[in-house]
């Protein structure tokens, strides 16, 4: 069945602070966004992929993508749940078999682990991209160390997530207005098993220009 990759890219980046948003600045000669876009119009298993964009910045947009040839971009909201709600109903009359859902902000996921939360849906209606974590957890209480947490199962999430395309399409409308902080945590609203595919922490998310830097690195570590 096919599958649509639906990126969220209508951000503001306030963490970030800089005069556009993080999705438009340069990553090593290209924009942020244009490289996300491209890892998954690459992929072979990904039939198209849409964007969710805040449309103040549509000249940003169309000179991040130029030449692509990319289907009308989506509006998004003020929150991402917004965002990712937008995107999934611009999509529903073509009614895909699977959606993934990928933050804008990280442009170096790579296709192995978009394959696998592909394979993942082959036995679960919903997955998610996430690296196991590895450092000890202390509970903070006014400077002070209260309590050390038990890290033994947990995880970080990422994106991409992928659904089922009905299964999320129905829980994100039954979400709206809650403030859930990713796709998963709507899809565990709505019951459904979630399956947890581990990825690579180079799929980091850019959110401060430290990061930008260290995706800099990366790229140009690549290509050395
Ligand atoms: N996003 C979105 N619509 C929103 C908020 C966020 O599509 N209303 C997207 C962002 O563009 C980003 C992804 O969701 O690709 C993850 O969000 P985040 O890293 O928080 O980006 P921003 O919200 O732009 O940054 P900040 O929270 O620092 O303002
Ligand atoms: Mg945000």
């Amino acid at each position: 069945s096919s599958c649509i990759a639906l990126i969220v890219a209508a951000g503001s980046g306030q963490r970030f602070g800089a005069e556009q948003p993080k999705q438009y600045l340069d990553l090593a000669g290209q924009p942020v966004l244009r490289r996300t876009v491209e890892a998954f119009r690459r992929h072979p298993k990904v039939s198209a992929v849409r964007v969710v964009i805040n449309p103040a910045f549509r000249d940003l947009y169309d000179a991040a993508v130029a030449g692509l040839d990319l289907p009308e971009p989506v509006a998004g909201g003020a929150s991402r749940q917004d965002s990712v709600r937008n995107g999934l109903e611009a999509l529903a009359d073509s009614a895909p078999g699977l959606v993934l859902i990928h933050d804008a902000a990280r442009p170096l996921i790579d296709s192995d682990t978009i394959n696998a939360v592909i394979a993942a849906l082959d036995t679960h209606p919903a997955a998610l991209a996430a690296v196991p974590v590895a450092d000890t957890l202390k509970r903070g209480d006014d400077g002070l160390v209260a309590g050390t947490v038990d890290r033994s199962g947990l995880w970080r999430a990422q994106t991409p997530q992928g659904f089922r395309f009905p299964a999320i399409l129905a829980a994100h409308r039954d979400a709206a207005g809650l403030e859930l902080t990713d796709d998963a945590a709507v899809a565990e609203r709505a019951g459904l098993p979630v399956a947890l595919v581990p990825a690579r922490e180079e799929n980091f998310k850019v959110t401060t220009p430290d990061d930008l830097t260290r995706a800099t690195r990366a790229l140009d570590s690549a290509l050395s």
